[in-house]
């Protein structure tokens, strides 16, 4: 069991900054031993390898899928039944989504109070800069699965020392001074975005989270959540597609750290005019589409499928945002994804729902009623019975 004061970072290794093919992040994460997973996508980060990291005193490992290109980091964190793992501080935003398990964050700074919050399966946290921070299971019949995903591989670029990022005594105690029930409440409802912004440090169960609004550009009778942290350059978005339905593909920059909360589908990453990589997915897969990549996701389920995506920060999307060039209408995609996909969704007894003139007709506008218009909570069907 842990006390109060921070664990020390074990590391005797030497980052060779010379050494310009290999980041000083990878050469840290390499050094550490640990399992590292590494591909196109995690299909399932529930049962993934972990093994005992003394650092936190607990089991671990760290996740490179080929879109991070070394912006973002994925790692796991599992924590004992009934165990506590090692406090420790950490100098960028941490944001931590829950892929098993229940249990407690504590958080707390020189001269600031602790402040404790409960999660579940699905919960969306971030942890500000600077903190202390203690995680814990509430149960004792088995462990708790906590993904991070930071900005460290570009902090490491800037100063190779993993001492620098964890540990360090630098804080903002203003982050924290805010009132228990603000800092760890449950997202509010602000201004801005797509027309559902939520802004918070928590979100409960992102299978749960409701109130989205219509997201027409990307097709599919999709909507969309946008999440703000506050004080945090950090954000992203929730989208929900109906059953029957496959999205418009698109591309991007990289670094968007996807995660599912509620759906089986699978999406398909490519990047132009090359070979295709098929991500089978469901509850707690993870994928990342690579720079440039387009991808296509597809809900073969009888559920809404959800998939969470977490942005790096603004200048590193490297985003040209022109539509002509970075979506697929779907008249003019090739054919092969539609029946694709028809065949996909018949092998589990369904039929795709997707209207025949979405294939006539580029500027096809799904319906979606007025209370959506008006970001609304979706209705039960929409939300995982909820
Ligand atoms: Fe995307």
């Amino acid at each position: 069991m842990a006390d109060d004061k921070p664990a020390k970072l074990i590391s005797d290794l030497k980052i060779d900054t010379d050494a310009r093919s290999t980041l000083p992040y990878d050469q840290w994460v390499q050094g550490l031993g640990l399992p590292l997973h590494t591909g196109y996508f995690i299909e399932d980060c529930r049962t993934i390898e972990t093994a005992p990291w003394d650092f936190l005193g607990c089991n671990a490992a760290f996740i490179q899928l080929a879109g991070m290109e070394g912006i973002v980091d994925a790692r796991v964190t599992e924590i004992a039944p009934g165990g506590t793992v090692a406090p420790y501080r950490f100098a960028l935003d941490e944001a931590v989504y829950v892929v098993d398990g229940q249990g407690m964050t504590t958080i707390w700074a020189d001269g600031v109070g602790k402040k404790t919050f409960e999660w579940g399966p699905r919960s969306l946290f971030l942890i500000p800069r600077g903190s202390i921070r203690q995680f814990s299971n509430a149960r004792g019949d088995k462990p708790a699965r906590l993904i991070s995903n930071t900005h460290l591989p570009v902090g490491m670029s800037l100063v190779p020392d993993p001492s620098y990022f964890f540990n360090n005594d630098y804080q903002d105690t203003q982050l924290l001074e805010t009132s228990e029930d603000e800092l760890y409440s449950v997202a509010k409802r602000a201004p801005g975005g797509r027309g559902a912004s939520w802004h918070g440090n928590f979100f409960t169960d992102l299978a749960a989270w409701n109130g989205l609004v219509p997201h027409r550009q990307r097709g599919g009778g999709g909507h969309v959540v946008d999440i703000r942290f506050p004080h945090s350059e950090m954000g992203g978005h929730m989208s929900v597609f109906p059953p029957g339905t496959y999205k418009k593909a698109h591309r991007h920059g990289p670094g968007v750290f996807i995660m599912i909360p509620a759906g089986e589908g699978y999406s398909i990453m490519w990047p132009e005019g090359e070979e295709k990589v098929i991500v089978p997915w469901h509850e707690a897969s993870m994928f990342v589409p690579p720079n440039n990549w387009f991808h296509q996701h597809f809900n073969v389920s009888v559920e809404p499928a959800r998939y969470l995506a977490l942005s790096p920060i603004k200048q590193m999307r490297a985003e040209r945002n022109n539509r002509l060039l970075d979506q697929i209408e779907y008249p003019v995609e090739e054919p092969w994804v539609r029946k694709m996909y028809e065949e996909e969704i018949g092998k589990r007894g369904l039929e795709s729902l997707m209207p025949e003139e979405v294939y006539q007709d580029p500027h096809y506008k799904w319906t979606y009623d007025e209370n959506e218009e008006q970001g609304a909570v979706l209705d039960a069907s929409a939300g995982r019975g909820l």
